[in-house]
């Protein structure tokens, strides 16, 4: 059953079963990223951290066939709209699937599937103590995080902000925050701090209300290892939205799977994307990242 109202904090939803059409309205440069839209006409609202597997209805499956299967996104926003859901998606043109979706115009019809996989936890269901989030987002990994801050602000959760990019080839999407209490890094100084955006997270993890907070972060593996060690020093919890290969998107393939402590495999798609630091043995996935 399709969920019509917004979900609660943390609540996964439940795609509806196949794939939809949808109808492409807006594609606007963000940075060296874009920001592209679809109405999606029957699907629910999704929760943040959810993902949607993405096809361009035309031309899709180019030269040598490539791309073939659809390819993972984060949704970035969402909202009700005349018509449906609006889902906006931040997407890096690294390769054929991507490259084809940054050049989707309005009026040109998306296959979509989703929303699908285990979304962000409120923080109070991750820390008992966690009366706000600290959001950390890393390049095309800002992508989550605006939902979610936008989520975690309308349930009234204080959400500080701090986003990292190499350098403005690989920046943007700023815009989906839509608030100006953001700190930034990059690693060439070119806006905000000069490092990494992990400088920034430990400087609020050495305040004192840092055991009050949950941290979330979405971002390069390298990054996400880096959250994953320093919250686990300080005893902060946290969540990170990892990505790994999918073929599927829905549990299927295995090829998303990572391991486990102790022995065994998660799959990232149905187990995740998003998952808790102390669930997996390292955030440095093999095939994961760009
Ligand atoms: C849950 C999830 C959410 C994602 N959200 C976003 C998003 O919001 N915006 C965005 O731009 N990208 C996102 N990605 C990454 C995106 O799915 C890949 O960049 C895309 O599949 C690459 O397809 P391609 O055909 O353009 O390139 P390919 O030719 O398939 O690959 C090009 C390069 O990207 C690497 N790559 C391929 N697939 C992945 C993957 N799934 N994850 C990491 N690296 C990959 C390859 O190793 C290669 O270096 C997400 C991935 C996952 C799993
Ligand atoms: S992508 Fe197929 S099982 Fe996860």
């Amino acid at each position: 059953m399709t969920v019509t109202r917004p979900p609660k904090l943390g609540e996964r939803v439940v795609a509806p079963f196949g794939r939809r059409r949808c109808e492409v309205t807006r594609n606007l440069a963000s940075g060296g990223y874009r920001i592209f839209s679809a109405i999606d006409p029957a699907g629910p609202l999704p929760a943040a951290g959810q993902f949607y597997m993405l096809a361009a209805e035309g031309a899709w499956g180019g030269d040598g066939g490539r791309p073939y299967l659809a390819r993972a996104f984060s949704v970035a926003d969402a909202a009700r709209e005349q018509g449906g859901v609006r889902l906006d998606f931040l997407v890096q043109a690294v390769g054929p699937g991507t490259s084809r979706l940054a050049a989707l115009e309005a009026g040109e019809g998306l296959w979509i599937h989703g929303p699908l996989g285990r979304p962000f936890s409120a923080p109070g269901d991750l820390a008992d103590n966690a009366a706000g989030a600290i959001l950390v987002g890393g390049g095309i990994g800002v992508a989550p995080l605006a939902i979610w801050r936008r989520q975690l602000l309308a349930a009234g959760i204080p959400a500080r902000v701090l986003l990292g990019f190499r350098d403005e080839a690989n920046s943007g999407g700023l815009e989906l925050f839509d608030c100006s209490e953001i700190r930034l890094a990059s690693d060439d100084g070119h806006t905000g701090h000069r490092g990494f955006v992990t400088d920034l997270l430990a400087v609020l993890l050495e305040g004192d209300d840092a055991r009050s907070a949950a941290v979330y972060a979405c971002g390069p593996p390298v990054m996400l290892e880096a959250v994953r060690g320093m919250c686990a020093e300080r005893g902060v919890e946290c969540e990170l939205a990892m990505e790994a290969p999918m073929a599927c998107g829905f549990g299927a393939c295995f090829g998303c799977a990572i391991p486990v402590p102790g022995g065994g495999y998660m799959r990232l798609c149905v187990d995740g994307p998003v998952v808790r630091g102390d669930e997996i043995e390292s955030a440095l996935v093999a095939g994961s990242g760009h």
